[in-house]
């Protein structure tokens, strides 16, 4: 069964309560958050304070897509109000140090790559992830075109970590809609990000139905 992480950054922030509520209610299966620094992407989103809030007001696991420099400096903060917590490969952090720390700090290690990265240079870290996140569009903005790059990089991801015996999570991040995410699916995907396509559609919830239903 797919997984459905909708992505807030493209909703508007004053109406997040309700938004959260109808992606509630539609079944989804957790919250994409987008932590950006202005560093690491060229691009400043929110942090630990607004997370902190949704994690009070809601029971839907949440994804937390860290994209900021040296992470390992503010894990602990973070999985105090994650479910999944995921860092960049690129960022900097010894990756193995930062996976375990995740962990032991009580939540599933997410390892992300950006599109530039070959998905070889991650196969000795699978052993410590829960799930690896294939980014399909350059990170930083919302509404970016999918890159078919990322499916080459799902069936790699995905065979892979059969051939290690390993059970992880699949997601990949930005671009989904209608028309990608069957493909995302096909290559291995388990777990899809959509923002613009939900956040932008009359009936959000409908949307959830709609893509769970793909
Ligand atoms: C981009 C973010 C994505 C983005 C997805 O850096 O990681 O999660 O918000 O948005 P869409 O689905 O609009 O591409
Ligand atoms: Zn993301």
């Amino acid at each position: 069964m797919i997984k459905i992480s909708p992505s807030v950054l493209t909703s508007d922030f004053l109406n997040l309560k309700d938004d959260i509520k109808k992606l509630e209610d539609a079944g989804t299966d957790m919250l994409h958050l987008d932590v950006m620094d202005g560093i690491f992407v060229p691009n400043i989103s929110f942090g630990v304070p607004v997370i902190k809030s949704i994690r009070e007001h809601s029971n839907v696991p949440l994804d937390v897509h860290l994209m900021i420099d040296h992470p390992h400096r503010y894990i602990k903060e973070f999985a105090k109000f994650s479910d999944y917590l995921g860092f960049h490969y690129e960022a900097g952090s010894d990756v193995e140090t930062t996976l375990l720390k995740i962990r032991e700090n009580g939540c599933k290690a997410c390892l992300t790559i950006k599109p530039c990265t070959a998905p070889e240079e991650i196969y000795d870290y699978l052993p410590l992830c829960d799930m690896v996140l294939v980014m399909s569009v350059e990170p930083g903005f919302g509404g970016q075109k999918f890159m078919p790059s990322a499916l080459d990089k799902l069936t790699a991801l995905k065979a892979e970590s059969e051939r290690q015996g390993l059970n992880i999570e699949l997601e990949v991040d930005g671009g989904i809609n209608a028309d990608t995410a069957p493909l995302a699916v096909k290559a291995g995907a388990t777990v899809l990000v959509a923002g613009n396509y939900i956040f932008s559609a009359d009936d959000i919830s409908e949307r959830i139905r709609e893509i769970k239903s793909l």
